[in-house]
């Protein structure tokens, strides 16, 4: 199954990525958390991205496409993968097409998870992550105890680029550079719609069936 989960900053993308790939025990490739790795590392990488991701812009595409042609020539992507936030411009649509192309794994299926914009802040401003890569929301998916990881029993903390200068940014960026992808995916068949507002597990239920036939 290789597919990529499609959609607006909070869609959900991470949330249902990390439950696909558990059940079907392929990987999720976010390049958000691959950056933010490299934040935290303090790797030249990280210190070139972290004044984009802050500020909500997208990193330059140069980067990110070499990040994800690294990232999919990883052994473990041979039974499929599951893309969390890549591709985000043309661009780098382009370039993952002429990858996968190369390697011939084709995507399967892009998975739109649409949501309002009003409930996009909301999920955004509440949501607290963990080191582990959990993610939690204070409104809609709180962790047992407050403020730590029912995972790993870390402490939870808020991503800089929630605050809600950075979150109106993303939603902007996310219309003019992102967006258009959702009809060049159309015009090659393989985008489908999904109703990214009601609960997880409901989400999860309707991406499984789409996913599901690509196993
Ligand atoms: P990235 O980490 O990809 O952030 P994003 O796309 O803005 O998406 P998020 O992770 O914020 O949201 P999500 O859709 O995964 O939602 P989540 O499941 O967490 O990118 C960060 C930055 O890195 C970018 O701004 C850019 O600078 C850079 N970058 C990354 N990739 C790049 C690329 N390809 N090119 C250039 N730059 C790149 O859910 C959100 C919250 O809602 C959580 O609290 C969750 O618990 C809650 N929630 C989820 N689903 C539901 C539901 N159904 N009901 C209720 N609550 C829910
Ligand atoms: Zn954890």
């Amino acid at each position: 199954m290789d597919i990529i989960l499609f959609g607006p900053p909070g869609a959900g993308k991470g949330t249902q990525a990390q439950k696909l790939s558990q059940k079907y025990g392929i990987p999720q490739i976010s390049t958000g958390d691959i950056l933010r790795a490299n934040v935290k590392e303090g790797t030249e990488l990280g210190l070139e991205a972290k004044k984009y991701m802050d500020a909500g812009e997208l990193v330059p595409d140069a980067v990110l496409i070499g990040i994800i042609k690294d990232r999919l020539l990883q052994p473990d992507c041979e039974n499929g993968f599951l893309l969390d936030g890549y591709p985000r411009t043309i661009p780098q649509a382009d370039a993952l097409s002429k990858i996968l192309d190369e390697i011939k794994k084709p995507i399967d299926i892009v998975i739109n998870i649409a949501v309002p914009n009003e409930m996009l802040v909301k999920r955004l401003s509440g949501r607290w992550m963990s080191g582990c890569g959990a993610s939690y929301n204070v409104d809609t998916n709180p962790p047992k105890a407050e403020g730590v990881c029912d995972v790993c029993g870390d402490k939870l903390f808020q991503r800089p680029d929630d605050t809600s200068d950075a979150v109106s940014n993303r939603l902007d960026v996310y219309e003019k550079q992102t967006a258009p992808l959702i009809d060049y995916y159309k015009e090659k068949g393989l985008l489908k719609d999904v109703d990214g507002t009601k609960d997880i597990d409901v989400v999860f239920e309707e991406i499984d069936k789409i996913a599901a036939p690509f196993k």
